[in-house]
């Protein structure tokens, strides 16, 4: 189909007399027929408009587009989809979407055009509306993301200056326990207290700076082996362990494409939340394993760290990775509740998840994914 319209179709046939759409039959830009599609989108009933130029449909402004679309389907040109403004008989401007063709006869000689159109004013409302949303809502995105960076910075460097006021308070503290025979049995106790919660507080800033730094900090990017992350991992974590019976079943793990000390603070957390939750277990069994995807090729591997701990109510976790979300009270097991949530947001940031199974007094596993080797980092 070149898009001619041949003369034997008729434009006042029985499809054209009912279509909702405008369809004119023109000659030079005269009017020779006029459907009831376009009396509804124009308003002229066909007496008021047949014998008159098509001119008169459109808004001042408009004038010269309309010579320019007579000349060009004169010159036998067939336009497709083009969007215009029409002034209906009431004087409200419409939005219209027109496909024009010309009429040729036998020999090929142009004799005439045939128009449709049809109101698009709603579909254009829509889309202005949806666009003027969009916009809307990336500037409240925007507005956010830059207010989230402001606190992020703000509790950076409060968490950042409050080191050194508090590396002085534990300093002193120690100073005072070495000279405990000096001091009567209530000041040793109070002390004691002072030293054991600046040591608390002291945990608490590094782990919000780390929480922090797994957003802010730069990533560097590289094959990483996570066999020697667990590893190290593990080491930090001896004296955790320390008169424990703990036994390790730890699997090869893949080549991963990360950030190797961001690695590192994953395994730290999740092990060393493995290790906090079997305290209460003769045996604490601990299993560092690859679920899925880390053997062949492939984008994505599904690693989990699992416990046979105290785990939780599946029902209580969906804030899990939340910071500060803690589902056991501190005098049960100590914490700030800020590693699952650095945790995530490392795994975020190479692009990976994080999800939890577990029950009550059953053990807990951790599942998250990370891109294996060659896969890039966001
Ligand atoms: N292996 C696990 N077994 C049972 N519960 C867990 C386990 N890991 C995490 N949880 C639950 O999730 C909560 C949040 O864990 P998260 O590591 O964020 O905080 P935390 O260990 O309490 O404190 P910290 O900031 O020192 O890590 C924990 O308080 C605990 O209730
Ligand atoms: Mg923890």
């Amino acid at each position: 189909m070149d898009g001619r319209v041949q003369p034997r179709f008729g434009l006042d046939s029985a499809i054209v007399g009912s279509t909702d759409e405008a369809v004119v039959g023109t000659a030079d830009g005269i009017v020779l027929t006029w459907n009831r599609g376009a009396e509804l989108i124009f308003g002229y009933a066909a007496g008021e408009i047949v014998g008159r130029h098509v001119r008169m449909l459109a808004p001042p402004d408009r004038q010269r587009e309309v010579e320019e679309l007579v000349e060009r389907l004169r010159c036998g040109e067939h336009i497709e989809g083009f969007q215009t403004v029409r002034r209906r008989k009431d004087g409200r401007l419409i939005d219209v979407s027109m496909t024009l063709s010309p009429i040729f006869d036998e020999k090929g000689k142009v004799i005439g055009a045939a128009t449709v159109a049809h109101d698009i004013s709603e579909h254009k409302r829509s889309d202005e509306e949806i666009s003027r949303l969009n916009t809307e809502l990336r500037r409240r995105v925007a507005e956010l993301t830059a207010l989230a960076e402001e606190l992020e910075a703000f509790s950076y460097s409060v968490s950042h200056d409050l080191r050194a006021p508090l590396s002085r308070i534990i300093g002193f503290a120690e100073i005072l326990q070495s000279r405990a025979s000096k001091l009567d049995a209530q000041e040793r106790h109070f002390v004691e207290v002072i030293a054991r919660s600046a040591h608390q507080m002291a945990d608490l800033i590094r782990d919000l700076l780390d929480f922090s730094r797994a957003r802010r900090g730069e990533a560097r990017v590289g094959r990483v082996d996570l066999d020697s992350v667990v590893a190290a991992a593990r080491r930090d974590l001896e004296p955790e362990s320390a008169g424990r019976r703990v036994t390790w079943r730890v699997a090869r793990l893949p080549m991963v494409r990360g950030d190797a000390a961001m690695l590192h603070l994953v395994f730290l957390n999740l092990l060393s939340n493995a290790l906090k939750f079997t305290r209460g277990r003769k045996e604490a069994v601990i299993e560092v394993g690859c679920a899925r995807g880390c053997e062949g090729p492939g984008s994505e591997a599904v690693l989990f760290v699992k416990d046979n701990g105290a785990g939780f109510d599946m029902g209580k976790a969906a804030r899990l990775f939340q910071p500060f979300h803690r589902l056991h009270s501190s005098s049960e097991f100590e914490g700030t509740g800020v590693g699952l949530a650095t945790v995530r947001r490392v795994l975020a940031r190479h692009g990976g998840r994080i999800w939890a199974d577990s029950r009550p007094g059953r053990g807990a596993t951790f599942y998250f994914s990370l891109p294996r080797a060659g896969e890039v980092l966001h």
